[in-house]
């Protein structure tokens, strides 16, 4: 199948979705685009021997990301660390095809701006006692559509936003491969 992989960021978890299907030998085709032209996804792709381009924020305003992503027609867009918001016009072209993480359990704690260690900041200053990924589709406002699955960790008394952190990354690691998965199979 073809994925494009949507990532503004470092990309761990673009790197960990390839390398997962790897190690399972199943030959899915993955597209990179990234919005940053130094995001550190690229150097990432060049590793993992993927295909990768930047699509700046004032191209994705006039288009360039809706047409490249009609060109390449995916079987699955998957947002991961996408910190733009999806382009309405797309989500309609791919209706239930377009899926993304969330690093806290939605509908809390999110929404613009909302993202990275903002939210587990949140989740700290709020003194939650837990808190976990969740994995949507992507509708036209930021982590509002259909939750497709969600996995929680406890936060301790005394954990630090970093430590939070760190505990959502591993749950990231751990499941959304499998989601993504068993999304292709069904
Ligand atoms: C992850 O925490 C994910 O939940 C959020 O953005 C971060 C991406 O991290 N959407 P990375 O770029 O995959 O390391």
């Amino acid at each position: 199948k073809n994925i494009v992989i949507l990532a503004s960021g470092s990309g761990s978890n673009a790197e960990n979705i390839i390398g997962y299907f790897r190690k399972k030998n199943i030959l899915h085709q993955f597209h990179i685009i990234t919005n940053k032209k130094d995001a550190f996804v690229l150097e990432r792709a060049k590793k993992l021997g993927v295909t990768a381009e930047i699509i700046t924020k004032k191209q994705n305003d006039e288009g360039v990301l809706e047409k490249r992503l009609l060109e390449l027609n995916p079987d699955l867009i998957v947002l991961a660390g996408y910190l733009l918001l999806f382009p309405a016009g797309i989500v309609q072209q791919f209706p239930n095809k377009i899926i993304n993480i969330h690093p806290a359990l939605l509908p809390k704690y999110g929404g613009k701006g909302m993202y990275g260690s903002f939210v587990h900041e949140a989740v700290v200053a709020n003194n939650e006692t837990e808190t976990g990924i969740s994995i949507h589709y992507v509708s036209e406002l930021y982590d509002e559509g259909a939750v497709i699955f969600q996995a929680k960790t406890s936060v301790a008394e005394n954990d630090t936003p970093d430590d939070v952190a760190q505990k959502v990354h591993q749950l990231e690691y751990e499941h959304f491969p499998k989601v993504i998965e068993k999304l292709l199979s069904d």
